[in-house]
């Protein structure tokens, strides 16, 4: 029985692309569509959150410190980005869990220190293929979830997104099928639901990995699937908002 009152959201990771050029082509192009039924996100390099203007659109980072500030070179604290609006958080990337050493404890960490300065942690958790060919799938994102619900609490999940990014799909063109994305999402949901039905109705759960203009409305159109966190197709405006079309008539 889904309530399907979620809003859907589009979420755009630019992982380290992108240009001044692109943040005003990309501020442009969302500030003449209306898309009255979905949160489009644009995440761009740290450098560049303040040049974006968001108009149509909220900002969001791709990364936070778990500090709050003091000696620590090279990181953002969450008040810093609020300090250029930015209203959402990437954290728990796959590419941020492999190559900067993030592991569960960190993330669940972050996850708090997002949720305390009033922001939205946009948290993802995925497998990589030799965990889905191993038969441990559900039990890997089952102890991605846990860290993070243990350290804040169910009640909490009502104010994050989580997004599902199979690592195998992440910038391979090789998308998860509707089903297989569906079927995860619905685990997800049962997982939160096992400790607390109406937040888990309540929660946005994001599908992430090769999300394009010509594949967006098939995921999308899956009962538990709110939306897309995408990375690729997130650099080409029109391909972007092609996207955001395809969650906008979603529901
Ligand atoms: P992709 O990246 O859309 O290029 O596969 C998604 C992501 O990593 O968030």
């Amino acid at each position: 029985m889904q309530p399907q009152n979620r809003q859907p959201i589009v979420a755009g990771n630019w992982k380290m692309n992108g240009d001044p050029a692109l943040i005003e082509q990309m501020s442009a192009a969302l500030a003449q569509v209306e898309l009255n039924n979905v949160k489009v996100v644009v995440c761009p390099p740290t450098v560049y959150l303040s040049m974006l203007n968001a108009k149509n659109f909220s900002k969001g980072a791709q990364n936070v410190s778990d500090k709050s500030g003091g000696a620590f070179t090279g990181e953002t604290s969450t008040s810093m980005l609020k300090d250029v609006q930015v209203e959402y958080v990437i954290v728990g990337h796959s590419e941020r869990r492999e190559y900067y050493v993030e592991d569960n404890l960190l993330v669940a960490e972050k996850v708090a220190t997002i949720l305390d300065a009033g922001l939205t942690p946009i948290f993802c958790i995925g497998e990589s293929e030799q965990i889905r060919d191993a038969g441990q799938l559900f039990e890997f994102l089952a102890e991605q979830l846990d860290a993070v619900l243990n350290r804040v609490g169910v009640k909490n999940f009502a104010n994050l997104v989580v997004a599902y990014e199979p690592i195998w799909a992440i910038g391979t063109g090789k998308t998860a099928t509707p089903e297989q994305a569906q079927e995860v999402h619905h685990f997800i949901r049962q997982h939160i639901a096992s400790k607390d039905e109406k937040v888990a109705q309540e929660l946005v759960i994001l599908y992430g990995g090769s999300v394009n203009g010509a594949n967006a409305t098939s995921i999308f159109a899956q009962p538990d699937v709110d939306g897309g966190l995408v990375g690729g197709a997130s650099l080409k405006p029109a391909e972007f908002i092609k996207i955001c079309q395809a969650a906008n008539e979603l529901r």
